[in-house]
Parts: C-alpha cells; sequence; structure tokens
C-alpha cells in the first residue's frame, strides 16, 4: 500500500525536501507531465475562443466554450490515457463541470490564494490521493479570468444582451457570472490512475 503523500505547489514555494524518495520523484515527474497537458488544453482553448470571437462574435464563441473545450479535453484523456477536464465552484454547465471533494478544497484553496494577492496564473496543485478502489495522482492548474472571458464570465456591463439570451435558454442554472478579471473560474483537473505497488 503505497503512503499518502501531498505535495501542494503554489506560487513562491515549493515543498521538496533536499533527498526526494522514488515517490516524490514520481510525482514531480507527473506533474511535469501532467502541467504540459494542461497548457495544451488551455492554449488550444485560448486561440480557438479568439478566432471564435473574432471571426463570429460572442454568439458564435459560445459552441467553443461549450463543444470544443470538453471535445479538446476528451481528445487528451484519449491520448495521455487520463482523465482530463474543467471544474468550477460556480458551473455553467453541472452536469460536466461538478468538482469532487479534492477538486472542491483546492479550488477553494486557489480562491483564497487569489484573494491574498497571488498570481492566479501560476497556481497549481499535484498530490497522490488514496482513493477507495485505487491510488491517483492528482493535479488541478487554476484558469485565471482574463478580460476576453468577461463576455460570458462577467456581468451584465461585459455580457451582450445576445449572449445572456442564448446563457439564460440553454443553461437555465447558470451560476458562472459576475465574475471579474483576476479571480479564478475554475481548473483544468487531472486525474492518472497509478498502478498498485507489486
Ligand atoms: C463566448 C462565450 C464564452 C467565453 C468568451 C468564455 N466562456 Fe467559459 N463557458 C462558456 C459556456 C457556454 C460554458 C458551458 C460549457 C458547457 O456546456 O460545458 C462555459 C464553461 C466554462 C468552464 C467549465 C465549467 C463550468 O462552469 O461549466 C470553464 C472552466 C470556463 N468556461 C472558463 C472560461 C475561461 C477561463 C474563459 C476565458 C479564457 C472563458 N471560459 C471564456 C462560454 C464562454
Amino acid at each position: 500500500m503505497r503512503h499518502a503523500f501531498a505535495l501542494l505547489i503554489f506560487p513562491g514555494l515549493l515543498a521538496m525536501p533536499l533527498t526526494a524518495t522514488a515517490e516524490q520523484a514520481d510525482v514531480r515527474a507527473m506533474t511535469r507531465e501532467a502541467r504540459e497537458v494542461a497548457r495544451e488544453l488551455i492554449e488550444d482553448l485560448g486561440d480557438a475562443l479568439k478566432t471564435a470571437l473574432a471571426e463570429s462574435g460572442p454568439d458564435g464563441a459560445i459552441t467553443v466554450c461549450r463543444d470544443t473545450a470538453p471535445a479538446l479535453a476528451n481528445a487528451l484523456s484519449l491520448r495521455t490515457g487520463w482523465k482530463v477536464s474543467r471544474v468550477s465552484l460556480k458551473t455553467r454547465n453541472a452536469l460536466i463541470g461538478q468538482p469532487d471533494a479534492w477538486e472542491q478544497v483546492i479550488l477553494q484553496r486557489f480562491d483564497e490564494e487569489a484573494k491574498g494577492g497571488a498570481d492566479a496564473g501560476k497556481m497549481i496543485a499535484a498530490e497522490i490521493v488514496n482513493e477507495p478502489d485505487a491510488d491517483y495522482f492528482r493535479f488541478m492548474k487554476a484558469l485565471p479570468v482574463k478580460p476576453l472571458c468577461l463576455t460570458c464570465h462577467g456581468g451584465d456591463q461585459t455580457i451582450p444582451a445576445s449572449v445572456r439570451q442564448t446563457l439564460a435558454r440553454e443553461y437555465p442554472n447558470d451560476k458562472a457570472t459576475g465574475y471579474f478579471a483576476g479571480q479564478i473560474r475554475g481548473a483544468v483537473t487531472i486525474k492518472r490512475k497509478l498502478d498498485p505497488d507489486p
């Protein structure tokens, strides 16, 4: 049985003793890989959003966050064999964006760090979590609210009326508005099942 080992990395703080055990080295290597996967999702999604906003305006761009985001996350899941998705404490689509207990704790910590003035763009968490069926490497990277996001996640002043109408129609339980730049909209979350110890 593996021991629960927690490594949480926040800006300016790298909790790593001088002599790393094999497991800590594993976590470091998996963290590097997970960072790469999260970066890819965030970049591809950002590019797709910017292009759609420029070419078809906010109304046309809604489908990017609705369809392209989960499609990109699923493609990355297939490629890596890990579970890659997006979660938030204030979901627009609770069916796929609902955080589990571990994710809620991390998202709350991210929020507190952001309130304390930390850079949301740099926040990650990485940890081995013991769950009833297996041990998992779990990773999260915060998604900061950028000015671009306010077109669909801000307030009445930043969300065009037509977008508000579409959102009200398609997401009657939308909680994902009222944000301002610099806050944390949610996170990319990655879950990777670890092989049992021999
Ligand atoms: C053009 C409108 C639009 C823009 C711009 C936009 N979003 Fe979204 N966002 C949506 C929609 C629609 C959903 C619901 C997707 C679904 O149905 O799964 C969503 C869902 C999300 C989710 C998934 C969790 C949830 O609430 O369901 C995250 C995380 C998210 N957006 C982050 C962002 C970030 C960060 C930005 C800026 C970089 C951004 N969005 C910009 C429309 C938008």
